[in-house]
């Protein structure tokens, strides 16, 4: 199969040298690349520079008589699998939400129905101008993939979200997105069509009394991340929630609960199923005796909490009569981490437990590192958004049930 042609749109700005580190790692991934850049985008690295890196004639204007004889803007996009605009500035954003073609950049851009990834860098207020947010939800309702911006101190001695993100993470959105079941040819099977996925996510919460409540500060991103993924890539995918503020995935059919012992309940309901993904972070112990009306203050005596034990949930999964072929725990640790995982792998009877060190901001985070642990060995990723954590993971499911 001829391996995936990338067109890379540099548009002005400081992170334009970012592309040249980016054309690396997209041809030492064994794909082509051809780059247009735009006046901008010149003012910042040479076409030079880029004819280099890409081995490949740069483009970067529509008024060369020589270039539309050969190779016209509209033969740009269409040998192209995906276009990517990196750094997409504010003002090529607003070009293309309101379909402007001015340049060779925007002319292709506007000419295509060749799949988009947006990945906008620009000084933050610029970003969080409401003119660039209507955009970039223009956009995206448009069907273009805009990548979130990086938080962090930025060139123009600012601080805030703007920063183009790192060129392995913007390889890695490339990578998911041609992954994407857009970019399936028609007759082609989903890699997960036809299987049932079963998957839980978000804290629970164990009452003490009306109005108070045992928790964690898991806020189910994860979770829905991956359901989102599974559902993309062609999953029956049943999404067993705790109490979380997240919107359903399209196409995933979800059951609310809030307590341990009605996910256990909601779980068994959910079976059978061919994979099972159990990345709730479940409440450990409950109160034995929840009260059923609020508990006052007693002038001096403090309440005493009798607690219970709550089922495991995925151990119970690993015993039952129709535990699914491949059944995926998750391990939150703060210390010991691949240790930790490697002991709850056995105590637990899963096939893989995906551990993740929470000592930092990763519970309610946007980011996750993590192991996966596996009786074979222990292959571990550096921290990347939950979104590609997902989409990584659920290949690797799709390749092991395959
Ligand atoms: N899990 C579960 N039911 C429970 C507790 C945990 O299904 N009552 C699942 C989680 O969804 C996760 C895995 O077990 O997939 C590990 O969860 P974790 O909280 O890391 O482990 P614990 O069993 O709680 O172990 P410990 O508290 O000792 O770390």
């Amino acid at each position: 199969m001829k391996p995936p042609h990338i067109l890379l749109i540099v548009g002005g700005g400081i992170a334009a040298y970012k592309a040249c580190e980016l054309i690396r790692l997209i041809r030492k991934a064994g794909m082509t690349v051809r780059c247009v850049l735009t006046d901008g985008g010149a003012q910042f690295i040479t076409p030079m520079t880029l004819a280099a890196l890409s081995e490949n004639e740069v483009f970067t204007t529509l008024w060369d008589l020589k270039n539309e004889t050969e190779m016209g803007h509209i033969q740009l996009s269409r040998e192209a699998d995906l276009i990517v605009v990196c750094p997409a500035t504010a003002d090529l954003l607003a070009k293309m939400a309101a379909g402007i073609s001015d340049s060779l950049a925007t002319t292709v851009l506007l000419a295509t129905d060749t799949p988009v990834l947006a990945v906008p860098a620009m000084n933050v207020r610029m970003w969080q101008h409401a003119a660039t947010q209507r955009n970039v939800a223009q956009l995206r309702g448009d069907g273009v993939t805009v990548v979130d911006p990086d938080d962090g101190a930025m060139a123009c001695g600012e601080y805030g979200p703007g920063r183009l993100p790192e060129p392995v993470a913007i390889m890695g959105e490339i990578e998911a997105t041609l992954a994407l079941p857009s970019r399936m040819h028609p007759g082609q099977t989903l890699p997960l069509s036809g299987k049932r996925v079963l998957i839980t996510a978000g804290p629970t919460h164990e009452p003490i009394d009306p109005v108070r409540f045992i928790a964690n500060r898991s806020s189910g991103r994860q979770g829905f991340a991956i359901a989102e993924a599974a559902a993309a890539m062609g999953a029956d995918v049943q999404l067993i929630a705790g109490p979380v503020h997240l919107s359903t995935p399209p196409g995933v059919k979800r059951t609310d609960v809030e307590t341990a012992r009605e996910m256990a309940a909601a779980v068994d309901a959910a079976l059978p199923a061919d994979i099972a993904i159990m990345v709730a972070a479940v409440a450990d112990w409950r109160t034995a005796d929840a009260a059923d009306q609020k508990i006052k203050k007693t002038g001096g005596a403090l309440p005493v909490l009798h607690l219970a034990e709550n089922p495991d949930i995925l151990a119970g999964l690993a015993r039952d009569a129709r535990r699914p072929a491949l059944l995926v725990g998750f391990a939150a640790e703060t210390e010991n981490v691949i240790d930790h995982a490697r002991a709850k792998l056995a105590r637990k009877g899963c096939d893989w437990i995906v551990a993740n060190d929470v000592s930092g901001d990763v519970m309610g985070g946007t980011e996750n590192a993590v192991h996966i642990v596996t009786a074979q060995g222990v292959e571990s990723w550096s921290n990347l958004p939950k979104d590609q954590v997902a989409r990584r993971l659920m290949e690797k499911i799709a390749d092991a049930v395959r």
